[in-house]
């Protein structure tokens, strides 16, 4: 399963991309007001920090504007994937751009029929947002075992990102279900690392270490 880091906070996309283990970054609106910098000069800079695919959002509505929307973003760098939200002018769109060879984003996905959409749109990635999902009462996690099913029974190629991330039992239920991606704000990849036996242990280990008076090399 790939990692991707829900963030446009450079300084921590640099940090977790030290451990390796950050195969790419999803940005949107909201996070790109929090990082206070401009959509352009931030997302340059993710992109120079990760191989992997970076997700820019489009803000228009329409497929038109939408389409000059994407034609921007993209020529940022070549691991760009424009984020379009799932609408009937973000699939359009989606099936323009997917057909130009341009990796696709599909985000704002809360129903598997909306996932089936997006997989027949050509979307190279569908965002199916369990947190928010949760937030009113559903259970997030349905979403992508009904997503998976449905692309393994057609052979869909569209990889599953699972976002809104709120917490490590979301990972491990993706991962539990086959999840291509899951994308997840930097402190959740955090909590991923830690177990409470791991630092007690390490500690004890340590402490025996110093009694032997030794030191290694
Ligand atoms: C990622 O692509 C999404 O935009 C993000 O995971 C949304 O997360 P939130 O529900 O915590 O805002």
């Amino acid at each position: 399963m790939k990692f991707f880091a829900d963030t446009a906070d450079v300084d921590a996309i640099r940090d977790l991309a030290e451990t390796g283990l950050v195969d790419g970054v999803t940005t949107n609106p909201s996070l790109i007001h929090k990082s206070g910098r401009d959509i352009l000069e931030v997302t340059k800079e993710i992109c120079g920090i990760v191989d992997g695919p970076v997700s820019a959002e489009v803000v228009a509505t329409d497929h038109e504007t939408m389409m000059k929307e994407a034609e921007v973003l993209r020529k940022i760098a070549d691991n760009i994937a424009i984020k379009v939200p799932l609408t009937v002018d973000g699939l359009k769109t989606c099936k323009k751009l997917s057909g130009d060879g341009t990796m696709v984003n599909v985000t704002l996905c809360f129903s598997a029929n909306q996932a089936l959409l997006a997989g027949k749109a050509g979307a190279s990635f569908i965002s199916p947002f369990v947190g928010r999902h949760d937030d009113i009462g559903y259970d997030g996690m349905n979403l992508i075992s009904d997503i998976r099913m449905i692309y393994d029974n057609y052979d869909f190629p569209t990889e599953i990102l699972v976002a809104s991330v709120r917490h490590p039992i979301h990972i491990l239920e993706s991962a539990k279900m086959g999840a291509d991606v899951a994308t997840m704000p930097p402190n959740v990849i955090l909590q991923l690392f830690k177990h409470p036996l791991t630092e007690s242990g390490l500690s004890a280990f340590l402490a025996d270490w110093e009694k032997t008076g030794q030191t290694i090399g």
